[in-house]
């Protein structure tokens, strides 16, 4: 697989959040249904991801957070408001920056949540400056895990957490539907749930909990695509046809796998006290 560079993986981003910030409220993320009948909207289905991820932080007022791929910043905001932590979001994307630094003003939480660009791959802060590292979603693009959970690892303080939701592969028996999804998500790799374990226990991190949901995120994509056409005159109204269009046929290549071949992990571990 071609090498993507920053650049690139930032032009992804400004081409693609503004309709997913819409469409999502700010979080450019998965959602999670329980079940078919599952009444929630789209907006409380991709909620729900992040409070699954972000609980395991258990974080606590005046806490440096560091979100890495911080998106349009909704979910910073939320931690702002919600723990009073003190967060720093980082991601490549010029219009993330922007939007997540106008959501924070909005709320009121400019003191509190700051965006601002950085490229996990060599993140521009001093070691130990953190108590609890994010990834949302984000380690999809790294082009080398390894050293993103170096760097993670470095800025975290002894005794502070990391947590992370991401794609899994769950079954590899139709490569180039795989292919297809990777391509349109800009993924230089799909890790299996023991390999994204082992980027974390090898780069020193203790493990302390997993859960792979995969069927009722991957696998609920139809809730999805009902959800998104029910807004298709409202977002066509705000964005024009062009941009809609190229928007629905990136997910083409999202719908390429079998809904049993992705997984979604979510991993919460600590870096030991020492
Ligand atoms: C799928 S979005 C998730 C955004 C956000 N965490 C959320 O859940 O709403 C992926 C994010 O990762 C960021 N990202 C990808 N590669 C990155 C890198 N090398 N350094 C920093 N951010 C990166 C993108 O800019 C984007 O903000």
């Amino acid at each position: 697989m071609e090498s993507i560079g920053a650049a690139n993986i930032g032009t992804h981003y400004d081409e693609r959040s503004p309709i997913a910030d819409e469409l999502r409220d700010g979080q450019v993320h998965m959602w999670y249904w329980y079940d078919e009948q599952d009444e929630a909207t789209l907006t409380e289905a991709v909620r729900r991801i992040t409070r699954k991820v972000t609980d395991t932080l258990g974080l606590r007022s005046g806490e440096r957070l560091l979100d890495a791929g911080c998106g349009p910043g909704e979910t910073g905001v939320f931690l702002a408001r919600r723990y009073g932590a003190r967060v720093t979001g980082i991601t490549l994307s010029a219009y993330e920056i922007e939007r997540a630094n106008e959501r924070a003003a909005s709320n009121g939480m400019e003191e509190l949540a700051r965006f601002q660009y950085g490229d996990y791959m060599e993140l521009p802060f001093p070691d130990g400056s953190f108590d609890a590292v994010l990834a949302l979603e984000s380690l999809q693009n790294a082009p080398d895990p390894v050293r993103v959970f170096a760097e993670f690892f470095r800025v975290l303080r002894p005794g502070g957490r990391i947590a992370f939701s991401d794609f899994s592969l769950e079954s590899s028996a139709e490569p180039k539907r795989l292919a297809t999804f990777m391509s349109a998500l800009k993924l230089p790799r799909l890790p299996t749930l023991r390999e994204w374990l082992e980027y974390a226990g090898d780069a020193g991190f203790e493990v302390e909990e997993y859960t792979q949901c995969g069927p009722r995120v991957f696998g609920r994509r139809s809730k999805y695509v009902k959800a998104a056409m029910s807004r298709r005159q409202e977002l066509l109204a705000k964005f024009g046809e062009e941009a809609l269009g190229e928007f629905a046929s990136r997910h083409l290549g999202f719908f390429a796998p079998r809904r049993d071949q992705v997984g979604y992990v979510i991993v919460a571990a600590r870096k030991p006290r020492g």
